[in-house]
């Protein structure tokens, strides 16, 4: 039976899809980050409406939720406009230019940090490392990637942005809404899963230079297949540690096991003195 709840402002398909998400996992609770995007999607935040509803639907506190919201930076409790522009400041980033971006959008746009345009069509956030270092300075618009930005293309990037123009991801993919693109992590695909590569030049690089030195990862057992690709040219040295420890480990057990049988030594005169 469907438990009753409060829609607290929401539609019945609304509610349908946050019913639908918290069935997806074997505990409800373990829906909440996907119906919080869900949230962002129809209401563009996370509201306290939003906070109560998953809390009702997930039998979880509000504040149980409003911790989760508020603590991932994925969840905006601010409205976000169009397109969440997110310029990496972290240090690869900023070094190579990312710190320059973020004053030139500003100053381009007219805004703060997490601040959105009067137009509403942009929102501009400084984000830590996006792991796209090998791409810096990276810029990300829906958390798609626009890679090895300049203060010019970011420029002309939020301008083709704020006229309509289909602007796609340095990585294929056509950028949408945030509001469509948070539908997205919700778990409802567009479709666009799989436009553009999967990975880029610079992030196969070091796969490259492993397969034409000759360079292997060290056995891994049944997923020798996968670590050699994810570990080529890794040292062998922690594994052998670990191999050296197993073996000091046996090496007691079987002392161990010797004592028990014949006892000799300190052993053997501890054992005669408590007989
Ligand atoms: S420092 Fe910018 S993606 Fe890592």
């Amino acid at each position: 039976m469907t438990q009753e709840i409060q829609a607290h402002g929401f539609d019945d398909s609304t509610i349908a899809e946050l019913r639908e998400i918290a069935a997806r996992y074997p505990e409800k609770r373990s829906g909440l980050l996907p119906m919080l995007h869900l949230l962002q999607s129809v209401q563009g935040r996370v509201t306290p409406e939003g906070i109560e509803v998953c809390a009702d639907l997930l039998e979880l506190s509000a504040a149980d939720v409003s911790g989760v919201a508020t603590f991932y930076t994925m969840y905006k409790r601010r409205p976000v406009g169009d397109y969440h522009v997110g310029v990496c400041t972290n240090t690869l980033c900023a070094v190579m230019g990312g710190d320059e971006i973020f004053t030139r959008l500003k100053d381009h746009l007219d805004v703060g940090n997490d601040e959105t345009t009067d137009d509403g069509s942009i929102t501009l956030e400084h984000v830590e490392c996006n792991a796209a270092c090998d791409y810096a300075p990276v810029v990300m618009v829906n958390w798609e990637f626009m890679d090895n930005q300049t203060p010019e293309s970011a420029v002309q990037l939020v301008d083709d942005l704020r006229a309509g123009t289909e602007v796609r991801s340095t990585r294929g993919a056509r950028l949408c809404t945030w509001r469509e693109a948070e539908r997205v992590l919700a778990g409802f695909p567009d479709g666009r899963a799989d436009e553009g590569p999967g990975a880029g030049e610079a992030s196969l690089l070091g796969l490259r230079l492993a397969r034409e030195r000759g360079w292997t990862a060290p056995d891994g057992g049944d997923d020798a297949d996968d670590s050699a690709a994810i570990g080529a040219g890794v040292p062998e040295e922690p594994e052998q540690k670990v191999a050296g420890a197993k073996e000091s480990d046996d090496d007691v057990a079987e002392q161990a096991a010797v004592e028990e049988e014949a006892p000799t030594g300190e052993a053997a005169a501890d054992k005669e003195e408590a007989q």
